[in-house]
């Protein structure tokens, strides 16, 4: 076997450190997630990623994990159909925080404006700003994503404070909407 694929053994950490190496049974690393499962995350009121449009299981569990990277939250419809997304998709030991939209999606957007937060659609659309332009979050701010086949509604665009698109220069007309949330949010979260 190539000595990439071999998962790495105690005794390897021991020859690089020269002292002995404890590592957590599987047991014990097994309660350790289900505490954490059970002490989900509070909002940490910076960063929420908005995919109310996706319909894609697979991409909702990747968004899932992309907030968990940089530390946002998830507002997801209150729908049996989300539920089951972030059920599959969340192979995560702790889940970041979920709001839950339990209104029609367009007035929890608004809401989320009158007390303060900044809207920002990942769309391309006529007047979006590049990605390289969109600066790091400095307060409470909203991404919007769109459906895989029809974007974001034209009612919850006019919501919006910015929208950012992401160039390409390919042939595709689009990206995976997973993908656009993820670059956004990075940029957002300042890490990129
Ligand atoms: C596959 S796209 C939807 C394309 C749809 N056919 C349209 O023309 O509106 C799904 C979502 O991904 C995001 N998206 C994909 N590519 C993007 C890009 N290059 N810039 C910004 N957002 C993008 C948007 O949120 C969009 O609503």
């Amino acid at each position: 076997m190539a000595p990439w694929r071999r998962e790495a053994r105690p005794d390897d950490l021991e020859e690089h450190l020269g002292e002995p190496v404890t590592r957590p049974d599987r047991y014990a690393r097994a309660q350790l997630r289900e505490q954490r499962r059970h002490h989900p995350r509070s909002c940490a009121g910076h960063l929420i990623l908005a995919p109310l449009w996706v319909a894609y299981q697979a991409n909702l569990g990747t968004l899932l994990r992309t907030c968990d990277a940089v530390g946002a939250c998830l507002a997801v419809p209150d729908t049996p159909h989300y539920a089951e997304a972030l059920a599959k998709g969340d192979t995560l030991p702790r889940r970041p925080h979920i709001h839950r939209v339990r209104r029609s999606k367009e007035t929890w957007v608004r809401n989320e404006r009158d007390r303060g937060a900044r809207v920002v659609a990942v769309e391309l659309a006529d007047g979006a700003i590049p990605l390289v332009l969109l600066e790091p979050a400095r307060r409470r701010t909203v991404v919007l994503l769109g459906h895989e086949h029809h974007g974001v509604p034209d009612e919850a665009m006019e919501l919006c404070d910015v929208a950012v698109q992401i160039p390409m220069l390919g042939v595709g007309h689009s990206l995976n909407v997973a993908v656009a949330g993820s670059l956004v949010a990075y940029r957002l979260a300042g890490l990129a």
